[in-house]
């Protein structure tokens, strides 16, 4: 598909990966976006995963006919863009592979390919004879060699993962064709999962960015951003700086239904205070990355669970450990839990509380064996407060 008179998108979509990374369920699938740039010389941007091989060189022969690529950008490293670096070597030997030094370090690491290669470092070009390469090292988004080109005549950025969501590509490729609404919050948790860590790093990069005209942001996962293209930013720059919209993402888990109730109590109490604006989640019920993405996405974070062998139940174990391993700030946390002899859940989740910045809103509540009426009116006290707190914007 022809994005500009020197510019093709050749990326492919992926409809049977149940999880990416082996991790994060894709229920819209997801894309490997790739490039050409082409004037008198040819660069590919990125490739695709390698099951996609023979699909991808119909694409790029589409887009150039028999014209030989003359370079390989490598924005990013992780294998669902490089895994089709051997082949395209294979494919046109001469190819000069573009990447900075941990680039070239990791191509030799993954595929151990000879072969001519090209170093670039922070603001150095390339001249395609007809269209101008410019290279912003970017490290950390999310790997330590990310960079991002930008095409400076068109004024189009490939950014690597950076602006990327999951969702497949369907029928065409920029965001003005398409019906954008399921690409935001798959946005949210692809940034909140796979990037939520680098926010500092995300940041550097935005920084580095600022200045520079922009008409189309190419990246390696979902649509061209041109009439959405400030949306997307403006949302990569809150998610980064940890921002949360008013809204509370109240997550519980519960073994014989005592703590449920307790969850719904809070719950009423958050609608009784006004908030309508939160996303309730049941532990081993809703997967972790939408728990995660709600984290992200929210300014106020309820967590409620049973003791379970004298420390927190796991589930929620695993969800503590999920945000604080992504640096999770700033956030209003509310927490309530439950005990049969020895209680451990609340203190575990008030310790979570008090870590990064966040502060604990409320009273926690911690409650023994069965689920009695006080405890309901502890529970929408809990989320009574939570809610004026949000609400309040304080
Ligand atoms: Fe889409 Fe970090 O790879």
């Amino acid at each position: 598909m022809k994005l500009t008179d020197h510019i093709w998108y050749v990326g492919v979509n992926d409809r049977d990966k149940e999880r990416f990374e082996g991790l994060w369920p894709l229920p819209y699938g997801v894309s490997y976006n790739s490039y050409i740039v082409a004037g008198d010389k040819v660069a590919l941007i990125d490739t695709v995963d390698n099951r996609f091989f023979s699909q991808f060189v119909e694409q790029v022969k589409d887009a150039i006919g028999e014209r030989k690529i003359d370079y390989l950008i490598i924005n990013h490293m992780e294998p669902d863009h490089s895994g089709s670096i051997a082949l395209l070597r294979q494919w046109m030997p001469d190819v000069c592979i573009v990447g900075n030094r941990k680039t070239l370090s990791m191509v030799d690491g993954y595929y151990g390919q000879g072969g001519p290669t090209l170093e670039v470092t922070q603001g150095s070009t390339l001249d395609l004879e007809g269209a101008r390469l410019q290279f912003t090292l970017t490290p950390m988004v999310h790997w330590p060699e990310t960079m991002m080109t930008l095409e400076t005549e068109s004024h189009t950025l490939f950014s690597g993962d950076a602006f990327g969501c999951f969702g497949t590509l369907d029928g065409a490729v920029v965001d003005t064709d398409l019906d954008t609404a399921k690409y935001w919050p798959e946005m949210v948790r692809y940034y909140s999962n796979i990037v939520g860590k680098y926010g500092a790093q995300v940041q550097m990069a935005l920084r580095k960015l600022s200045g520079v005209h922009l008409e189309r942001i190419c990246s390696t996962h979902g649509p061209v951003w041109t009439d959405q293209l400030q949306e997307v930013v403006k949302t990569y720059n809150r998610l980064s700086l940890y921002e949360g919209e008013p809204g509370v993402c109240l997550v519980y888990g519960t073994m014989y239904g005592h703590t449920e109730r307790m969850a719904e109590a809070v719950a009423e109490g958050l609608a009784q205070g006004g908030l309508k604006r939160f996303a309730m989640h049941k532990l081993g019920h809703s997967d972790p990355s939408y728990i995660i993405a709600d984290a992200f996405r929210y300014k106020g974070l309820v967590l409620g669970a049973p003791t379970y062998n004298n420390g927190l139940f796991p589930l929620m174990q695993q969800i503590v450990d999920d945000l604080q391993g992504r640096v999770l700030k700033n956030r209003l946390i509310g927490v309530f839990g439950s005990f049969s002899w020895a209680g451990q859940a609340v203190k575990h989740l008030q310790a979570f509380a008090a870590q990064n910045g966040n502060t604990l809103v409320g009273e926690p509540v911690e409650m023994k064996q069965g689920f009695a009426a006080a405890d309901g009116d502890r529970g929408r006290a809990l989320g009574r407060a939570m809610a004026e707190r949000i609400l309040s914007g304080k």
